[in-house]
């Protein structure tokens, strides 16, 4: 209180004097710049600022000295800076107002919702030195003469704006002052080849960033001019043509980035020149070609070598890592490099992270990698041709935390040393010729993650050791030799997410204590020889506690099986570093018929899911009944229990499961009815119920009777479409909606449109799988079998993007190269059009138009829907990833239009 009343009475004071200031002529004042004009300025600049939501600008006060305001700095009595970053000040200003200021040095507005027209940019004070106006919304051509104009101009931060069109060939060419200049994340195309660059134009120039926009050509070979260069960043842009030998002329680079490029060529043997500075080169997601020059062995300060994902090939010149002392990443996946495993690695004595994946080394795992390299975190070297055993000696690198060797030719047993590695998080192994026991001391790995050792020839028991491993989230042993019992002990791991050990010799009943494991979302059993009955709970139960983290840097591949060429609904496989064409080559799946359904991260709600979501059991020996408690593992998306000796009725109570995607209980011996609540599941693209003893009409409501009779087959009393009529009396009519009255018959109607799109989107394992069944109703109502429009497709491509594509395709009715439709652009951009024109309907299948054909109020109702989906579709397509949703969003927006999700509808549970 003190202090303020104090600094209460130096503003007085200061008010004062400057009151004083304010009294000379008002004719001087516009031409003899002062402190008075500064203000008057700055009030005329507040004047544009229209959104000031923290009242940061309310000191900003004529009555008092401008040099108190905020933001405002002064020096010799006079404004020389003017910092408003990050207050979310709001306006579309221009700085016309500040031209005056010539004494400002100092200029700082990013962070803010300004709009502001670049060729503001010229009525900038000349004597400005530092112009900060990143993330603050500028827009419009980066202006051709701004450097010659501004000649004391020493930092330039343009970065995350809206600037467009090409880079003026002279833009740099009176910049001599200039040491940094970020134009990173904005719209910049065209060429930047032909930029001017003299060496008067360039010598202070310390760091260029011209990241993030669309330039295009080759990089300018003029850079080299720019001797004091320390960082040059061009990644994220379009830019083609050679590495420039020139910039091995920059001798104090430290940093080169030219990564996510189109830029092809061989790595110029030059650039080992630049080196005697440089800590960062990364030249990833290219189309570099040729070898690695050995050139790079004068790069003793390098501490990050990206060359991931390009087409190096040859093999790694392992005698440049005697002098890489100081390297830390090695980043070479994704090539095309030969030969065998470096030796030399040991010599890189502070190597955290050496990544292989996806190249075609040979060889051996070299024996001595430690103690030489013993900072060593990341071993990644899978599908590779790598062959032999893992070396004991693995153990001595002490702070390993990922192994990734999948995908090689390795042999042997695992060796039980590897329990030594007390921060180890992933043993990743799968697909190699990897035999003999589980090691009992892999149980010390207190930190293990993953567990991940599928197709090998792994046998005997899984070891109870294994259990004190508390943290494991992921255990695939899935198609090894395991023998013996599931341990129960399997229900103390309380992250476990993924449990798969399906095609094995499992023997004796699934434990109830997986019923435990309270993180469970996915478990394959498949092909084993398990008996008993089914335990009522399996995995995650409703309400069980969130658990962060899960999971979460794992990369999937979900395979499906399509057909019977395989068994079991398919495989999660852990695919980081793997190319996914891959896929293709792997022997055993080469033998199923499958899709790839996903690739990618890990789903971020995963494991927010409140119950299990994917369970297979086929290929069993279990008896007995389906649990009713089932139909309580709400998440439910897969529920495989073909081929086993199943009897009872179908528990009705799996008719909650909205979410499943597939059920399967093929072949056994279940009887009864198949329940009237299975009508409520309208994410079903699959249902196999053939060879049981079912009996009784498939319901007729929802989307059982649209599926193929095949899935029906060989039911001694099943009936009603797709199978022949029900010829007794217990056959319902059909529904007649106008018989309910007006109200009601109107709910009924635009619950009809809506249930006549029936999708089912198997999301988070997440096959991008769509069926839309249209006019289910109008063929109920009109008894017209044939009536109806179904279609079912898949994508690949597990992105939103491609599911939108397949969402327009249905809505559309076209395919989505159609060139006698579209012209010279594709459904997508002929879409956009349309909607751009206003044309939304001209969109729309026809067909699917007439469908919905009704009372003229249920018809508005069915195409305000039809436009909803319209909405939802142009946001997976939109042109900036950033912008679309994620594929749980769409889900979550889909679902709102689904029958029965919205308040008072008819079912609930
Ligand atoms: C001024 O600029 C710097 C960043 O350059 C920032 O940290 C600071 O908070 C800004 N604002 C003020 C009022 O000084
Ligand atoms: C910026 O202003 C100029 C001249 O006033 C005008 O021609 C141009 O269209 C404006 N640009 C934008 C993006 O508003
Ligand atoms: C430019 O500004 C952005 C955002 O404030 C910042 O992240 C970036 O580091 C700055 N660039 C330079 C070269 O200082
Ligand atoms: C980039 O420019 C294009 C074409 O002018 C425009 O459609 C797009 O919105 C701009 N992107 C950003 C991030 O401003
Ligand atoms: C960026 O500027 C372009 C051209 O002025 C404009 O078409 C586009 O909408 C702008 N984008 C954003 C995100 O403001
Ligand atoms: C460097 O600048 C000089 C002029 O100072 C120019 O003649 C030369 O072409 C430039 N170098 C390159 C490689 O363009
Ligand atoms: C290692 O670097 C030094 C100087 O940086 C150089 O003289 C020597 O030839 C290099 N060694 C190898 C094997 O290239
Ligand atoms: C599993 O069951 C099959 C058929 O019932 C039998 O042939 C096989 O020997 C059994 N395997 C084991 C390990 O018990």
């Amino acid at each position: 209180m003190e202090s303020y009343t104090l600094q209460l009475l130096h503003h007085l004071a200061l008010t004062l004097v400057f009151a004083v200031y304010l009294s000379v002529s008002p004719t001087q004042q516009s031409i003899v710049p002062s402190i008075k004009t500064d203000a008057a300025a700055l009030i005329s600049f507040r004047k544009m600022i229209q959104k000031d939501p923290n009242g940061v600008l309310s000191s900003w006060q004529l009555n008092r000295n401008p040099c108190t305001w905020y933001g405002v700095s002064c020096s010799l009595g006079r404004v020389t800076q003017l910092n408003l970053s990050g207050n979310y000040l709001g306006g579309s200003i221009s700085f016309d107002p500040l031209a005056s200021l010539d004494m400002l040095s100092i200029l700082k507005l990013s962070s803010n919702f300004f709009t502001v027209n670049s060729t503001c940019l010229l009525q900038l004070p000349y004597g400005l030195k530092q112009l900060e106006l990143s993330s603050a919304v500028l827009v419009g051509l980066v202006p051709d003469n701004f450097f010659s104009k501004y000649p004391n101009l020493v930092y330039v931060n343009l970065s995350q704006n809206n600037l467009t069109g090409t880079l003026p060939e002279i833009f740099l060419s009176n910049s001599d002052k200039l040491q940094v200049l970020d134009l990173s994340s904005n719209n910049i195309t065209g060429s930047i080849s032909g930029l001017q660059i003299d060496v008067n134009s360039c010598n202070s120039l310390l760091h260029l960033d011209l990241s993030l926009n669309h330039l295009m050509d080759s990089i300018p070979i003029t850079l080299s001019n720019c001797t004091n260069l320390k960082t040059l960043n061009l990644s994220f842009n379009l830019l083609t043509g050679e590495v420039p030998r020139s910039l091995g002329e920059l001798k104090s680079l430290q940093i080169l980035d030219v990564s996510h490029n189109h830029i092809t060529g061989w790595i110029p043997s030059e650039l080992g020149n630049a080196c005697g500075s440089l800590l960062e080169f990364k030249l990833s997601f290219n189309n570099i070609s040729g070898p690695i020059p050995s050139t790079f062995s004068d790069c003793s300060w390098l501490q990050l070598l990206d060359l991931s994902n390009n087409n190096i090939s040859g093999p790694f010149p392992d005698a440049i890592l005697q002098n890489l002392t100081s390297l830390e990443n090695l980043l070479l996946s994704n090539n095309r490099i030969s030969g065998s495993f470096p030796a030399l690695i040991s010599s890189c004595k502070k190597l955290r992270i050496v990544d292989f994946s996806s190249n075609q080394v040979l060889g051996i795992i070299p024996h001595d990698i430690c103690p030489g390299a013993e900072l060593l975190e990341e071993l990644r070297l899978p599908d590779n041709l790598i062959e032999g055993e893992i070396p004991a000696q693995l153990s001595q690198c002490s702070q390993l935390k990922t192994i990734d060797l999948s995908l090689n030719y390795l042999n042997g047993s695992i060796p039980a040393e590897l329990g030594m590695l007390e921060h180890l998080e992933q043993l990743i192994a799968w697909f190699n010729g990897l035999e003999g026991k589980i090691p009992p001391e892999l149980g010390q790995c207190k930190n293990l993650k993953d567990l991940i050792l599928n197709n090998n020839q792994l046998s005997g028991e899984i070891p109870v050791e294994l259990f004190n491993c508390s943290n494991l989230e992921w255990i695939s042993l899935t198609s090894n030799e395991i023998t013996g019992k599931i341990p129960k002990e399997f229900g103390v791991l309380s992250r476990l997410a993924v449990l798969q050990l399906a095609n094995n010799s499992l023997t004796g009943e699934i434990p109830v204590e997986l019923g435990n494991c309270s993180s469970l979302v996915w478990l394959d059993l498949n092909s084993n020889n398990l008996t008993g009955a089914i335990p009522p709970r399996l995995g995650r139960q409703l309400g069980a506690k969130a658990l962060s983290g899960i999971l979460s840097g794992n990369t999937l591949v979900f395979v499906r099986n399509v057909g019977n060429s395989c068994k079991g609904v398919g495989g999660l496989l852990e695919f980081a570093g793997i190319r996914p064409e891959r896929l293709l080559q792997i022997p055993t799946l080469r033998t199923c018929d499958f899709t790839r359904m996903y690739s990618g991260a890990v789903l971020s709600l995963f494991t927010q899911y409140q119950t299990l979501e994917y369970l297979d059991l086929s290929y069993n020996e279990l008896r007995g009944k389906i649990p009713d408690e089932i139909g309580e593992m709400i998440a439910l998306q897969v529920l495989e229990l073909a081929h086993n000796q199943l009897s009872g009725d179908i528990p009705s109570s799996l008719g909650q499961l909205r979410n499943l995607g597939v059920f399967d209980a093929s072949h056994n011996r279940l009887q009864g009815q198949i329940p009237e609540s299975f009508s409520n599941l309208s994410f079903l693209v699959q249902i196999d119920l053939s060879n049981n003893e079912l009996t009784g009409p498939i319901p007729q409501r929802g989307q059982l009777s649209t599926l193929p009779a095949t899935q029906y087959a060989n039911n001694p009393g099943l009936c009603g479409v797709p199978l022949p009529e029900c010829r007794n009396s217990n056959n319902q009519p059909p529904v007649t909606p106008s018989a309910d009255g007006d109200k009601k018959g109107h709910r009924l109607a635009a619950a009809a449109w809506a249930n006549s799109i029936v999708m089912g989107v198997l999301i988070s394992i997440a096959s991008i799988c769509i069926l839309i069944v249209w006019a289910i109703a109008m063929r109920a109502r009109r008894k017209e079998a044939e009536e109806y429009y179904q279609s079912f497709r898949c994508t690949a491509k597990g992105d939103v993007y491609s599911f939108g594509v397949v969402l327009l395709e249905l809505l559309a009715g076209k395919r989505p190269t159609d060139k006698d439709d579209f012209g010279d652009t594709n459904l997508v951009g002929w879409v956009k059009m349309k909607v751009r024109e206003g044309k939304q309907m001209e969109v729309i299948d026809p067909e699917l138009l007439l469908v919905t054909k009704g009372t003229d109020e249920a018809e508005a109702e069915e195409v305000k829907e039809m436009v909803r989906y319209l909405e939802i579709t142009l946001q997976c397509v939109d042109d900036f990833p950033s912008k679309r949703p994620n594929m749980l969003q769409v889900v979550a927006m889909l679902r709102e239009l689904m029958p029965g999700s919205g308040n008072g509808s008819s079912n609930s549970g």
